[in-house]
């Protein structure tokens, strides 16, 4: 894969989590670093594609030859990603997109005086990026999802493979610390449209990341 085989293509991809205002000091999140999404971007990226990184808060360096999007919530995610992904040839969620925000974000820091020991927050959905994608009018060629289980990894992955309608989704084991989020390493089982099943074992994301692009790269 040192070659430039995804030269003249447009590859998109999100990564790290977003982070979703309470007030203006306090947000809601996930453990995400940016790593696995960070790794796709950069080798793609030397394998010759033409990369676009909407990437959510982070402190990795931008890798060489890559275009970053920088955005925050969700819905600025979302915003980004129906932007860029229009008509690429690969779209990868890498990112740990939250669920759910809160209903009403407070405009002045909200104050522990008065709450009687407890603070009920509401929360409701967020857009699902990867499904709007997937469902766009200039659909990207393919689109790639992650899955982040703790548990039935394969029923839960595939049934979002299902249900976003995307062409490959990759599943991880999120209660492992060894793998997944904010590690060096992961381990993944990669599940196709047409119920292919691939397992990628544990391995630098770095050069787990090649081996998905190999993957996407093939015709069928
Ligand atoms: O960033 P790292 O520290 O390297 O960790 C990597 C990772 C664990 C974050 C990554 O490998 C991973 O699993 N990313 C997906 C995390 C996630 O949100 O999974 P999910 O099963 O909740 O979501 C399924 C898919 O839908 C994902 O492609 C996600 O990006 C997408 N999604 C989810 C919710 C939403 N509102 N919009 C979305 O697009």
């Amino acid at each position: 894969s040192q070659t430039s085989d995804w030269a003249g293509r447009r590859v998109v991809i999100t990564a790290g989590p977003t982070r979703e205002a309470i007030d203006p000091v306090r947000y809601l999140t996930n453990h995400s670093s940016g790593r696995m999404g960070y790794a796709l971007a950069q080798a793609a990226a030397r394998r010759g594609a033409e990369v676009v990184l909407i990437s959510g808060p982070v402190s990795l360096p931008t890798p060489a030859g890559v275009r970053r999007v920088d955005v925050t919530s969700a819905e600025e995610m979302w915003a980004a990603a129906r932007t860029e992904a229009a008509g690429a040839d690969l779209f990868v969620g890498a990112a740990a997109v939250a669920d759910y925000r809160v209903d009403s974000v407070a405009e002045q820091k909200q104050k522990k005086q008065g709450r009687d020991g407890q603070w009920q927050l509401t929360l409701v959905e967020n857009p699902d990026i990867i499904q709007g994608v997937a469902a766009m009018d200039q659909r990207p060629a393919r689109v790639v999802g992650f899955a982040a289980e703790t548990r039935d990894v394969e029923t839960y992955a595939r049934d979002k493979l299902a249900r976003k309608k995307l062409d490959w989704i990759v599943a991880n084991d999120v209660s492992r610390s060894d793998i997944g989020f904010n590690s060096t390493d992961n381990e993944v089982m990669v599940f196709g449209r047409d119920n292919q099943r691939y397992d990628m074992g544990r391995q630098p994301k770095s050069v787990l990341a090649d081996a998905l692009l190999d993957l996407f790269a093939r015709a069928d």
